[in-house]
């Protein structure tokens, strides 16, 4: 691939502090990683129903979805692995930009590639949540039938089973779903947001 040049950025009249005042809140990033079935997209969506009952601007980005439309040219290859989290990581960005809640579903299994989105953000503006769940619970809920594909042979590289993934050395938060009801996790999200300043629930 060829990058681009003589490029210049082109500002924009509107800044991200106008479109929060309008918004009423203000934006960031909650990262979930965890493993396949682990509850991620449950949890993003759940939350995604909670905030926007609040009157929030909120947007999820799951990795099933976006691998059918933006991401539909990778695989999981470490390097497509990468490259996936790279342009959710600079999506996420532009959506932050724009004033939203995103909320990022990606299993993102390489401490190195979450990094590089961290890397991307203000500290305030990305928000990393571990959602924790034993290899083993996820096997047993096995959503899609995939772990049963990856046992057999039929799915290579898969998370968990012939793929690694690094558990979060510092995430901001932990959800463990072994323990935790989906109601439980969304409610200390949003306490979780409004103490950091972003929801304005209490004006
Ligand atoms: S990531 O590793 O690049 O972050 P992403 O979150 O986009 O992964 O996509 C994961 C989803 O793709 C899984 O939930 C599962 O439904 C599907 N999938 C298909 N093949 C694999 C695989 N080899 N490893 C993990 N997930 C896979």
């Amino acid at each position: 691939m060829q990058s681009a040049s003589h490029i210049t950025w082109q500002s924009s009249t509107l800044n991200r502090q106008e479109r929060s005042r309008r918004n009423g809140h203000n934006s960031c990033t909650l990262w979930f990683t965890g493993l396949s079935g682990s509850g991620k997209s449950t949890l993003a969506f759940a939350l995604e129903q909670e905030l926007y009952a609040l009157g929030k601007a909120v947007y999820v980005l799951d990795g099933d979805n976006i691998r059918h439309g933006l991401n539909r040219d990778l695989g999981f290859t470490p390097e497509d692995r990468k490259e996936n989290i790279r342009r959710i990581g600079e999506v996420s960005k532009l959506l932050v930009d724009a004033g939203l809640i995103v909320l990022s579903a990606f299993i993102s299994p390489h401490e190195e590639d979450r990094e590089m989105v961290r890397q991307l953000f203000a500290p305030e503006d990305f928000i990393e949540i571990y959602v924790k769940c034993s290899l083993e619970e996820c096997e047993r809920r096995d959503p899609k039938g995939l772990y049963k594909k990856a046992r057999s042979g039929e799915i290579p590289n898969f998370t968990g089973i012939s793929a690694g993934y690094d558990i979060p050395r510092s995430p901001s938060i932990v959800m463990d779903t072994e323990e935790l009801s989906v109601e439980d996790s969304v409610q200390l999200l949003i306490d979780y947001l409004d103490q950091k300043g972003i929801l304005n629930l209490k004006s």
